[in-house]
């Protein structure tokens, strides 16, 4: 072993509770070409551009992470792939063979485009958000996107022979909870996974009532028991999700993401970093650190950056606590979090 892969290994990310982070989330922007009623509002105030961290402080972060340890990495937004030249950081961090798993969750609407270039800069899997086959449920659902655009980034993508390709279903009651058996022929008939969200209270809403619309990972998965033998899987990927296999269909693996019902955090090994560069250190709670001030306060010296992030560990909290029917929830959008 190397020195310098001694020293990673001496410096890695533990946290106040024991856990080892490894796992960065990193948003490239919190603007989007949709408006899904669960993330944000319909006239979503976006952060000025000025204040984004650029392309390069993003790779400065993401080769900071790695260096303490980090070994995977995935790219959200916002929609990450209407960030303008966007394809240079998946290049530069695709290059680092350190980091062993480059990956992106994207709203598919620009894949037709970008999948080819994806693959060949080493991203490792895509997460492509859909909730609905429908297309006038779709426009309803994104406010303003046309379904085909999805369905023809998600086709463009399986082109492309990811190693996995994983639809995302914020699953709402009376929005698209009828969908669920389409939603998994659609991704058995392909090969692919999808996991099903619990929404989380992540901003206001004055779209519908979270309390109301809450549709549970456990009424999904009696949904699907109808029909399907539902099998635990082996699976994990470094995220919350648990799988299941479904029957003879061994290409496809269906997945729960279940902050209400299933709180993850005893395990959770991840933090993120916001577009303006803000460390955050739970989906769920306010803790964070200014990065962008620690970049920009030292110019060339990634020292300091290296510091602040092991530092950060301190204030990591154990979970978050989210109550679908609180009145005191987060301001954070999910766009502005990146999840
Ligand atoms: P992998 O990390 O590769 O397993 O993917 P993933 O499914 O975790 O990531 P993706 O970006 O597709 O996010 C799917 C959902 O998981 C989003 O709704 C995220 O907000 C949610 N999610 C991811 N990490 C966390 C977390 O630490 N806490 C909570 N509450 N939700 C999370
Ligand atoms: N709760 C749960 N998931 C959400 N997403 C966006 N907003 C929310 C929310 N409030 C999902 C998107 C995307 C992923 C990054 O997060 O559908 O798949
Ligand atoms: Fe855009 Fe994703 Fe938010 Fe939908 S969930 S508005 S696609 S960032």
């Amino acid at each position: 072993m190397s020195d310098s892969t001694q020293a990673v290994k001496e410096n890695q990310l533990v946290d106040r509770f024991g856990r080892t982070i490894n796992y960065v989330r990193l948003s490239v922007t919190d603007r989007c070409d949709l408006r899904c009623v669960y993330c944000m509002p319909e006239n979503m105030t976006f952060v000025p551009r000025a204040q984004l961290l650029t392309l390069e402080e993003m790779e400065t972060v993401g080769r900071s992470f790695i260096a303490l340890g980090v070994d995977k990495i995935r790219i959200t937004g916002g929609e990450p792939l209407v960030r303008k030249n966007i394809l240079q950081l998946f290049n530069n961090l695709g290059a680092i063979d350190e980091l062993k798993d480059l990956t992106l969750t994207t709203n598919g609407t620009q894949l037709k485009k970008y999948a080819k270039q994806l693959k060949a800069a080493g991203v490792t899997r895509i997460n492509i958000s859909l909730d609905t086959l429908r297309a006038d449920r779709f426009h309803e659902m994104t406010r303003v996107g046309e379904l085909k655009r999805t369905l023809d980034g998600i086709d463009a993508a399986i082109a492309c022979d990811f190693g996995q390709i994983k639809l995302n279903s914020v699953v709402l009651k009376n929005y698209n909870h009828d969908e669920i058996l389409d939603l998994v022929k659609f991704v058995i008939d392909r090969g692919i996974d999808i996991s099903f969200i619990e929404e989380m209270p992540l901003g206001e809403n004055t779209h519908h009532d979270r309390a109301k619309t809450y549709y549970s990972s456990d009424e999904i998965l009696e949904d699907l028991r109808q029909h399907y033998e539902i099998l635990p899987s082996t699976m994990r990927t470094a995220g919350p999700t648990r799988y299941f296999q479904l029957g003879e269909h061994e290409n496809t693996r269906i997945g729960f993401i279940s902050p209400h019902s299933h709180n993850f955090c005893e395990s959770c090994n991840r933090v993120r970093v916001t577009a303006e560069g803000r460390l955050l250190l739970c989906l769920g709670q306010e803790h964070s650190v200014d990065l962008r001030h620690v970049i920009r306060a030292n110019p060339g010296d990634r020292t300091a950056l290296d510091q602040a992030i092991i530092k950060s560990m301190e204030i990591k909290p154990k979970g978050h606590d989210f109550n679908l029917n609180s009145q005191t929830i987060l301001l954070r959008h999910m766009n502005m979090t990146g999840g």
